[in-house]
């Protein structure tokens, strides 16, 4: 490899200062920063490189924690419990660091239904409360008449994401001696013969194209994952939301409706979403049907919002996969780790993925080769078993993802 130059890439604190074999960590979203977080934790010197962290899917989500009321099954529904089991440790530690709130509220969640053989044929039936049109009601004042019962899962809930958790992280970071590198992009992994990885090439916020070693990385660039792993299988999933301002309290619980969701937070906003929309690409910007099926599923949902003002509308890109699951673990490169594809699950799963991908990047500290034990290095057992569920070589053979997308130095 020539030309490697690590002086000119120093937003923030430069790797000169934080000893030796330094993680990059390629996008500044939730996922790149709940790891960012962990793995200074834990005594490594990191630096976060993003383009523009506010299209971060972590400032879009509406936070649901909802892996028994969204029916996730089998894998996900295990690692979305596990994840949801960690999450109080994991935004405690955050809490501690940064010394602000993230907001995370067990509030539970309603799934109501129009019949009971609707909810009986519900994926995660057996682990919700059901409720009749008398208990629905009590529970959500003001439902709309086309649903006659419902589910309550008292064990999902909610965070504040976008005005809380997001911050909070950021901040966390910082006092951990991250460094941050907003308005890089990489323009591409540098690996040798053996797809080992060198570094990175990348363009700063200065408009200047430099290449920046390094032997462990992580992608959690969401949606645009595949940009520097094109066989990567991860597309964008476009979801258009709205809030709105209603009373304090007029809804406890998360309302999950069929195409639409609601989601109150303590002050009383209540956060609308979301359409999910694969063939718009990257096309980014409102429409009058997103918001518009918005709009009907909120007043189907809960008719008296329907007159709540509205606050904002916004849009982002989910990390989609053909199986909806993300992709977690080593990547056909060595020492470049997988963190992305959690389309409608990010906010839950950044609690696990940063636990393990932080685990797994620490044991091939020293820039040590990937053998079959550091693909689950640091991991009990049981954890380990289930991320073999999320490996990248579900889908393809190395070659057909690392083929053209790296260049060999
Ligand atoms: N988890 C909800 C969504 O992605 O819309």
């Amino acid at each position: 490899m020539t030309g490697l130059r690590t002086d000119q890439v120093s937003a923030g604190r430069s790797f000169a200062d934080g000893g030796a074999d330094p993680v990059l960590v390629l996008g500044g979203g939730l996922i790149g920063l709940a790891i960012a977080h962990q793995l200074a934790r834990r005594g490594e010197s990191v630096q976060v490189l993003s383009r523009r962290r506010n299209e971060a899917a972590g400032f879009v989500a509406a936070g649901m924690l909802a892996p028994h009321a969204e029916g996730l099954e089998g894998a996900m529904l295990a690692l979305g419990q596990r994840s949801l089991a960690l999450l109080p440790q994991w935004v405690g530690q955050i809490e501690a660091d940064s010394g602000l709130p993230c907001g995370l509220l067990r509030s539970g969640i309603v799934v109501p239904f129009a019949t009971s053989a609707e909810r009986e044929a519900y994926p995660t039936a057996a682990l919700g409360e059901p409720l009749d049109r008398a208990e629905l009601e009590a529970e959500i004042p003001g439902i709309g008449a086309g649903f006659g019962c419902g589910l309550l899962f008292a064990q999902d809930g909610q965070i504040d994401n976008r005005r809380q958790l997001m911050r909070a992280l950021e901040r966390a970071c910082v006092e951990r001696g991250v460094a941050f590198a907003e308005g890089t992009e990489v323009l591409e992994l540098l690996s040798d013969s053996e797809r080992v990885l060198r570094g990175v090439r990348l363009i700063g916020a200065d408009g200047l194209v430099r290449s920046l070693p390094c032997r462990r990385a992580v992608l959690a660039c969401g949606a645009w994952s595949a940009s520097l792993l094109p066989g990567l299988p991860v597309v964008p999933i476009k979801g258009q939301m709205l809030s709105l301002q209603g009373p304090r309290r007029a809804l406890r619980r998360v309302l999950f409706g069929p195409g639409t969701y609601l989601v109150p937070r303590e002050d009383g906003l209540l956060v609308v979403g979301a359409t999910s929309e694969p063939e718009a690409g990257f096309a980014t910007g409102l429409t009058p049907r997103g918001q518009q099926q918005l709009e009907a599923g909120l007043t189907a949902l809960l008719p008296e919002a329907a007159s709540w003002p509205p606050m904002e509308r916004w849009w982002g890109f989910r990390p989609g996969t053909p199986d909806r699951a993300p992709l977690l673990g080593p990547s056909p490169i060595n020492g470049l780790w997988l963190a992305t594809g959690h389309y409608r699950n990010g906010v839950l799963l950044a609690a696990i993925t940063s636990h393990w991908l932080a685990a797994l990047m620490g044991s091939q500290r020293g820039g040590a080769e990937l053998g079959e034990r550091s693909r689950s290095g640091g991991l009990t057992a049981a954890d380990a078993a289930l991320l073999a569920s999320f490996h990248w070589d579900r889908f393809a053979s190395p070659a057909e993802i690392a083929q053209g997308s790296t260049r060999h130095t």
